[in-house]
């Protein structure tokens, strides 16, 4: 098939990706551990022309027309497409078009969805299947790490490494459990619309010159194996604690980095307060945020009404998006263009 459309999800980390051994082929220095979700994602049409030469790169706007992306992400595209069409064996030119369900680059890791589903669709327009592993290294390998777990629905686990040597093609994700292990919900709390002021890149740079970033580190192994754990169990009681005392943890990094980033907004403690009250009064409410000021509360299904409606209610809300765990991508048959 010479077109292919893609939706892929965005995906919420529990346990976070924040700082590199090697920034450019998005190699991580820990393993994360995250949900994928099902309402926030990215379709992505690819279509193979019958030429070589520049490929064209569209956002598809919500009145169904076209516009140009960033030059700036235009140009991460590019290159991810030509690290792809080598993989494939291919030498056309294509056609791309992106398109997001909720808002772009709010910490919302629209990147991590929107190279995942650059990547399924571009493999399948150029024909090639492949192993979810090896469609996971290569999205990994567009730079957005966090794209890798985008590839698979549920609960995903990327590791560091899994132990077999060369490290580029050991650092890719796994499922843990699927979709329907666990109806985990997700109240997103958007504070802030717009893109970040510092981009993930820049912060896993910056991560290493914390002097938190070792203490952390030790941290992790027992952090994740609590949180493997909580997930095998569905003990919300049990994961909680773990994402939110790890979301503080990456953003004391991000705070204390040279030059320090402040992700975070009076939005952002104004919801985490609101959330130690909810549990307060015996709701199981836990924060979590990635690289942006919005906020991520996990709750289980009976307790969602009551979240979303007292995180609506803060004046420092914009609004909330209701999201829960998905099942991965989706290929789809009707395209953008
Ligand atoms: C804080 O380098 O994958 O979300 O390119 O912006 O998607 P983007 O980010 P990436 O880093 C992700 C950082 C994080 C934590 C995480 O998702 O693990």
């Amino acid at each position: 098939m010479s077109k292919a459309t893609v939706s892929a999800p965005a995906n919420i980390a529990f346990i976070k990706y924040w700082g590199a051994r090697d920034l450019e082929r998005a190699l991580p220095m820990n393993s994360s551990i995250s949900m994928t979700l099902e309402h926030c994602v990215t379709q992505c049409t690819v279509e193979a022309l019958e030429r070589e030469g520049i490929d064209e790169i569209w956002n598809a706007e919500p009145d169904g027309g076209f516009g140009t992306p960033e030059p700036e992400f235009a140009q991460r595209v590019r290159e991810h497409l030509a690290r792809v069409r080598k993989w494939a064996g291919r030498s056309e030119a294509v056609r791309v078009a992106t398109r997001n369900t909720f808002p772009t680059a709010g910490g919302l890791a629209s990147s991590a969805s929107g190279f995942a589903a650059l990547t399924l669709a571009a493999a399948a327009a150029f024909g090639k299947k492949a192993s979810t592993k090896e469609l996971s290294l290569l999205a990994r390998r567009s730079g957005s790490g966090s794209a890798c777990r985008s590839v698979l629905g549920g609960f995903v686990e990327w590791a560091a490494s899994r132990g077999n040597g060369n490290l580029d093609d050991d650092s890719y994700a796994r499922q843990l459990a699927d979709a329907d292990h666990w109806d985990l919900r997700n109240v997103i709390a958007v504070v802030e619309i717009g893109p970040k002021t510092v981009s993930s890149i820049e912060g896993h740079r910056r991560a290493l010159t914390s002097p938190y970033f070792d203490k952390r580190q030790e941290l992790l192994p027992e952090r994740l194996e609590k949180a493997r754990r909580a997930i095998r169990e569905r003990d919300l009681t049990a994961l909680g604690p773990v994402i939110e005392e790890e979301a503080i943890d990456l953003h004391l990094i991000a705070m204390s980095s040279h030059p320090p980033i402040f992700y975070w907004s009076p939005g952002t403690v104004a919801v985490l307060r609101a959330v130690r009250e909810l549990r307060q009064e015996g709701l199981a409410a836990w924060a979590t945020m990635d690289a942006g000021a919005n906020v991520h509360v996990l709750c289980d299904a009976d307790s969602e009404d009551d979240v979303a409606e007292r995180l609506e209610d803060l004046p420092a809300v914009g609004f909330v998006i209701r999201d829960g765990v998905g099942p991965g991508p989706d290929e789809e048959t009707e395209h953008l263009f």
